[in-house]
């Protein structure tokens, strides 16, 4: 029996790792991916080699994490509960695809993850794993074992020879999942939702009280929905998203404090990091204003809150999400071009954009003299007949609407 682990060299997935080798008693692939958590990979790989593992697979999934994922979840402008930037639900397919990858590779069976039976990474990485290998047996060493407390998580870990560091030993004050998108911070210390989070709580930007007084100017550009430029500077997905993390740090740019409803069915508090993301979505939006068809914006506008959903709940790998993927690709062909944006204590500001596919018209918009551009005697017939039921409602004695 063979498993791939998820493996982040953590203290938990390092328990898990052993727990597999020992009560599980199968041989343990590791596989530790750079999604741009900040995390230096080589000690996760030190560690598996000292756990005796033979196959150690780690790698950079940075480029195809944002180029594939993220941006185009981001044509959307794809919000979970109307505030939601979705960083950690948009990582968990990427995750889940490359580890069944692996277990095909390498013959495996099974796959484990490190997630609890209480959230919805399990959700996500299973349904990933199921869409993908439908035979697949999947280890949720969290629903499974008998290490239901810190102290017998630590407990088995010294049994184990497991290195435990020094703020692990006491308890971690909360929960913390982080990549090129985003930081999640939850649990713990973090559980009283009418309590502020303290500032130490904040990882990757500082306080919009500490960012500086003067407003920093940039720019974006876009070709079909897609950010590709930074200030005219072409750069790569990862590394134009990691240049918006420097200016949203650096202007306090993307903290959220949010209460969410889990797929399970119970709520729960995070505090979300999402700098370049926020930038994004606003840059996003303000190219879509001018590029876009009305009717063709609302339309994917009604959609998207089904699609954030289908992402949170962990259905990225779905026949509904692909459907909708390609009704919002569509919608970007004519989306290109530049949005000039002031970043302010914590604000995004638009101040200005332009398109060589722009739909906005001067000549006809004009408050002077559009010379026969718009006849504005259309207007009337226009108004009279969107008015004709309303009228009649009204003569029927249904004034103002009145059912
Ligand atoms: N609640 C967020 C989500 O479901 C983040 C979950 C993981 N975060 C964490 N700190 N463990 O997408
Ligand atoms: C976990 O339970 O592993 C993290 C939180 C979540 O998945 O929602």
């Amino acid at each position: 029996k063979k498993v791939v682990l998820a493996y982040s060299g953590g203290l938990d997935t390092s328990v898990i790792l052993r727990w597999l080798q020992t009560a599980y008693g199968c041989e343990v692939v590791t596989f530790t991916a750079d999604l741009g958590q900040g995390e230096e990979l080589e000690p996760a790989r030190r560690k598996a080699e000292l756990f005796g593992i033979r196959q150690i697979f780690v790698e950079d999934l940075r480029e195809t994490f944002v180029r594939d994922f993220v941006f185009p979840m981001f044509r959307a402008n794809t919000l979970y509960e109307g505030q939601y930037l979705l960083g950690t639900s948009i990582a968990r397919p990427l995750i889940a695809q490359r580890q069944i990858e692996i277990a095909e590779m390498v013959g495996a069976d099974a796959v484990a993850h490190g997630a609890t039976g209480k959230g919805n990474d399990q959700v996500r990485f299973e349904l990933s794993y199921y869409a993908l290998k439908p035979d697949v047996k999947v280890i949720a060493p969290w629903r499974e074992w008998e290490l239901t407390s810190r102290t017998k998580l630590l407990a088995f870990a010294e049994q184990n020879q497991i290195p435990i560091s020094r703020d692990k030993r006491g308890e971690a004050p909360f929960s913390v999942d982080a990549n090129l998108l985003h930081s999640s911070s939850e649990g713990k210390i973090l559980e009283d939702p009418a309590v502020a989070p303290d500032e130490s709580v904040f990882q990757r930007t500082i306080s919009p009280e500490a960012a500086p007084d003067v407003a920093t100017e940039i720019s974006i550009d876009f070709v079909s929905g897609d950010p590709v430029a930074v200030n005219g500077e072409a750069l790569s997905p990862a590394m134009l998203l990691t240049r918006l993390n420097e200016y949203g740090r650096a202007n306090g740019i993307g903290r959220l404090d949010l209460v969410e409803n889990r797929f399970v069915g119970m709520k729960s508090r995070g505090i979300y990091e999402t700098p370049g993301g926020t930038i994004l979505l606003a840059a996003h939006r303000s190219m879509e204003t001018i590029t876009l068809d009305r009717e063709a914006g609302h339309l994917k506008d009604s959609l998207m809150p089904r699609y954030a959903e289908l992402i949170y709940n962990g259905f990225w790998f779905s026949p509904e999400r692909r459907m909708l993927q390609a009704l919002i690709d569509t919608s970007q062909h004519s989306v290109t071009g530049r949005v000039r944006l002031k970043l302010y204590k914590g604000n995004v500001i638009t101040v200005g954009r332009e398109s060589p596919n722009s739909l906005y018209d001067t000549r006809v918009v004009t408050f002077e003299d559009d010379q026969g551009a718009y006849d504005q005697v259309d207007a009337q017939g226009f108004i009279k007949l969107n008015a004709l039921r309303l009228r009649l409602g009204a003569s029927a004695g249904r004034r103002g609407g009145a059912l």
